[in-house]
């Protein structure tokens, strides 16, 4: 396993050739590839990698707010998505397992972001105590990404977060996704109205949707191109799924999405705890997680 971090990227790559990179800027992940280099992930190629505003593509974090919330009074302050895509995070750690026959190595990078090394300008918008480690583990079976949020201070508070996954594709018009069939959603280019999901789902026009499925996490959310299966998206402890893809005419009004018909090359499922709000009293800690595989 070959690891090289630098000022602001951390690189890792599998014996058998499978490679992840992350900014630590968001904690980014702004490349997954294969064995084969086949990169997994959408990232646009206007995406702005300097720092200066959130990643369009790859896995942003999205925390301690999805969207915005004007109706919640403590975080109705804080920027689209929250701060963690725009902090700069620190490198926690790194660990491998590798195998002599090579067959199931795999790397494990940690992040960190935590209250104290906020700027102050964040600090007043969410004046919380709060730690994030943030695991990205790299294996032959997929790239599985790991939230751990802890409230180290003394008042409680309440955060939504979300791995906001754009998933790279061939041709979005051959995609259908499944496993959330007879799933609740909110419908947020139908003026937020609540629906129930009744089929396999195809992406036809600008759709933006928060699923709640009752089915347990752990039932994959399945994406296939011409009926083959090309990703599987297993969650823990996160019970919501965001599927979005902007269309036409969102993407043209996104300076940083390029190519302006890249809509058709990706696909973002979501996998997040969105919908209601996570109440953390002082000491308290909250998990989840995503594994893709394909
Ligand atoms: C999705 C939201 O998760 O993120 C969409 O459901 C939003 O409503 C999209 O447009 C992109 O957000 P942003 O802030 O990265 O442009």
């Amino acid at each position: 396993v070959n690891i090289s971090h630098d000022a602001g990227r951390v690189s890792a790559s599998l014996p058998t050739g499978e490679t992840v990179d992350i900014l630590l800027y968001g904690a980014t992940v702004i490349s997954w590839k294969d064995r084969a280099g086949n990169e997994k992930l959408w990232l646009s190629e206007a995406a702005k990698l300097d720092g200066s505003k959130a990643i369009r593509g790859g896995i942003p974090i999205v925390f301690p707010v999805f969207g915005q919330a004007p109706d919640h009074a403590a975080t109705s302050k804080l920027p689209q998505h929250g701060f963690a895509r725009t902090s700069r995070w620190e490198l926690l750690g790194k660990s491998t397992s590798e195998s002599a026959g090579m067959s199931d190595s795999s790397v494990k990078l940690d992040f960190g972001l935590s209250s104290a090394s906020l700027s102050d300008d964040v600090k007043a918008l969410w004046p919380y105590t709060f730690s994030i480690i943030y695991s990205v583990t790299l294996s032959q079976e997929g790239l599985a990404t790991s939230i751990v949020i802890t409230n180290d201070g003394e008042e409680a508070f309440e955060s939504q977060v979300l791995l906001h996954t754009y998933l790279r594709i061939e041709d979005i018009t051959t995609v259908s996704v499944t496993g959330l069939e007879g799933s609740a959603y909110i419908d947020k280019v139908d003026g937020a109205k609540l629906k129930s999901q009744s089929s396999t789902i195809s992406i036809t026009q600008e759709t933006d949707r928060v699923y709640t499925p009752s089915t347990d996490p752990s039932q994959p959310v399945v994406i296939t191109s011409n009926g083959e299966q090309v990703f599987s998206v297993v969650r823990d402890g996160l019970r919501d799924v965001v599927v979005w893809n902007p269309w036409t005419d969102k993407a043209m009004s996104m300076p940083d999405f390029e190519p302006k018909d890249g809509y058709k090359n990706m696909l973002c499922v979501e996998a997040g705890s969105v919908r209601d709000w996570t109440k953390l009293e002082p000491g308290e800690a909250f998990e989840g997680g995503q594994t893709i595989s394909y």
